[in-house]
């Protein structure tokens, strides 16, 4: 399992959790720079896909600053809930809504994925963007998703993957690799964080071996599209309309 702080105590749910905690700060500011702005266009294409399912209620999970929440208004949804288990990354998401006013449409509490604390079948759809790579335990974060949603219900994940052609992987590597964590730990002043990143990503089981967990984990017609050379992917897939 990879860890943001190697020679740390505690799980890697606490390391992951403080480690939020310390870039919450800078976190809106480097997405955007490190990512060249891309990240933008992919959540949009998430939500584009999450309009498929007309959501009136759609959670947020590992929600973050909640920039999936807010690009998510666009589908008129009813409410939307943003989960995340580090505070320092939803109170700079909640600046933003009140600045934006849309308190009264966009909710973050925290909660962990891996023990969603809503009932059965609450949302209409589930979203995670950059997420599910952090999990702990990430079968059960699947699980809790499933659980969540009402029969018929979409999931779409937001996910970083990585590229397949020789020659565009070559050159991204050295950037994901060398630039990236410089300049991120040169902004957030938290090395192992911008470290931390590509080594996860590089230990995600993305594109069909994700696809097998979510249908191993009770989704249906699930797949996935690359984004930008497969430097991300979305996967969607459907919690069964009929379900025992
Ligand atoms: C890379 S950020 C993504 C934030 C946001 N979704 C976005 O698109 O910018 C990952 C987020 O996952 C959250 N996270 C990681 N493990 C979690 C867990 N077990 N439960 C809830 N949130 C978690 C972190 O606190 C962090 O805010």
């Amino acid at each position: 399992m990879v860890n943001p702080y190697k020679s740390s105590a505690g799980n890697k749910k606490d390391q992951v959790s403080r480690m939020f905690d310390n870039i919450a700060w800078r976190y809106d500011f480097l997405n955007h720079f490190l990512s060249f702005g891309i990240d933008r266009r992919w959540r949009k294409r998430a939500i584009h896909i999450l309009s498929q399912a007309s959501p009136e209620t759609i959670l947020d999970v590992a929600c973050g600053t909640g920039d999936l929440s807010i690009e998510a208004l666009k589908l008129k949804p009813r409410k939307i809930i943003g989960v995340d288990i580090s505070e320092g990354m939803l109170a700079k998401g909640r600046e933003k809504l009140v600045r934006k006013n849309l308190e009264n449409i966009i909710t973050l509490v925290q909660g962990d994925s891996e023990a969603l604390q809503f009932d059965d079948q609450s949302f209409d759809a589930a979203m995670v963007a950059f997420g599910v790579r952090n999990f702990e335990d990430l079968n059960q974060g699947l699980a809790e998703m499933l659980r969540v949603l009402k029969p018929g219900g979409l999931l779409v994940v937001l996910e970083f993957s990585k590229p397949r052609s020789s020659f565009f992987k070559n050159i991204f590597n050295f950037y994901f690799f060398r630039i990236l964590p410089f300049f991120g730990s040169l902004f957030s002043k938290d090395a192992s964080a911008y470290r931390y990143l590509p080594a996860s990503v590089n230990a995600f089981p993305d594109r069909i071996n994700f696809l097998d967990i979510m249908r191993k984990t009770g989704f249906t017609d699930a797949c996935f599209e690359e984004l930008t050379m497969g430097i991300a992917c979305l996967y969607y897939g459907k919690k069964e309309l009929h379900t025992k």
